[in-house]
């Protein structure tokens, strides 16, 4: 059995190998003192709203996994979920990863999978994926440019032959302009607000619906009581721009890290968005304008990753093969360095 995964800062996405099923939770963990343990959107519900004997942990940060034995009760989870049997001692894992993990970092994401009790824990990188899930041909001798943007991370990444040649990544996404949004509302309105009704504002007035204003509840700072506010657009689309003027210069520090090939393959291509942050409104005229390239968004951008995972192991293999010929060693790349007539093939 071969388990495919996807571990995020705000969601996890995991499926089995020739599976057609996906799970998608909240990467969230409501741990009771009284034993037990609570994962995905019910724990999710409880942020914000739980007794103080109830502890919530979010496993991975920033991309990374912060909690072991979170992660691994994700891991235990999705497999009985996905194969009610047991998770038996064959089981393999993949995991997605973004690029500028450590090796402390990566060996933790391996040990989490071992703690689940998976037999073998391998690590793909997540643009790589991401590519792959979007149905890119990344496997060509060809640069092409992902955006993932995630809740915890954004990362651009040139990818060539399966590969990824340049990137960079920010330690910020979607969840800090969650933050940002709360510290507006704070510091404009005399409002507090929690992480789950920044991310609704978020998606209301930054999503594609194209709302004015939005009205929601909280804490007026003011009077100390339950409140209802309406938050301009404006309060978002300000936080939009300079996130996007921030993913403007990492793109630009990738692309002028690559060796001009790839930068005028990246050129004539344009750029990949991916990743939940990429549903946000007119990304594709705020990012695309400012590059002066041709920018789309991927098709569910935000399970990209896992579709490419579910994908990956068959394409690689196709791509292997057609690649060969290609191999300086090959007869045939022999063959083709003596078409000038130099030489005589022995
Ligand atoms: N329609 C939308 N409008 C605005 N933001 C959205 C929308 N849909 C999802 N998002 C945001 O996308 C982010 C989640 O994206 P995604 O699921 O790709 O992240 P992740 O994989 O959990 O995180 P990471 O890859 O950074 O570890 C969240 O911050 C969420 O608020
Ligand atoms: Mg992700």
């Amino acid at each position: 059995m071969h388990l495919m995964i996807d571990l995020g800062t705000s969601h996890y996405r995991a499926a089995l190998d020739g599976g057609k099923t996906v799970i998608q939770e909240p990467c969230v963990i409501a741990h009771p003192d009284r034993g037990g343990v609570v994962i995905g959107s019910d724990a999710q519900r409880m942020i914000g709203r739980s007794p103080a004997h109830i502890r919530i942990v979010r496993p991975v940060e920033l991309g990374v996994i912060v909690d072991l034995d979170g992660a691994s009760l994700i891991i235990r989870d999705c497999v009985a979920r996905l194969s009610p049997r047991r998770f038996g001692l064959k089981t393999k894992l993949s995991i997605a990863v973004p690029s500028n993990l450590t090796q402390i970092q990566r060996r933790s994401i391996e040990e989490a999978g071992k703690l689940a009790g998976a037999q073998s824990v391998q690590l793909i990188n997540a643009s790589v994926a991401a590519g792959l899930g979007a149905g890119l041909p990344i496997q060509a001798p060809r640069g092409c440019l992902v955006v993932h943007m995630g809740a915890g991370i954004t990362e651009a990444a040139v990818l060539s032959m399966n590969e990824v040649v340049e990137s960079n990544t920010l330690p910020s996404g979607g969840h800090a302009l969650d933050a940002a949004i709360m510290e507006r509302v704070r510091r404009e309105y005399r409002f507090m607000i929690g992480q789950r009704t920044a991310e609704y504002v978020k998606h209301q007035l930054g999503g594609d619906d194209g709302l004015e204003m939005v009205e929601i509840r909280g804490r007026n700072l003011q009077t100390g009581l339950p409140d209802v506010l309406q938050v301009q657009r404006q309060v978002v689309d300000d936080l939009l721009e300079s996130y996007c003027r921030s993913v403007v210069d990492l793109i630009g520090r990738t692309i002028s890290a690559c060796q001009p090939e790839l930068a005028g393959d990246v050129y004539e291509s344009g750029i990949l968005l991916v990743g939940g942050g990429a549903l946000m409104r007119h990304m594709v005229t705020r990012l695309g304008g400012q590059m002066a390239m041709t920018t789309i968004v991927a098709q569910a951008p935000e399970t990209c990753v896992i579709r490419g995972l579910m994908r990956r192991r068959v394409d690689l293999d196709t791509a292997n093969k057609s690649l060969q010929p290609w191999h300086p060693f090959t007869k045939r790349a022999r063959l083709a360095l003596r078409a000038d007539g130099k030489g005589v093939e022995s």
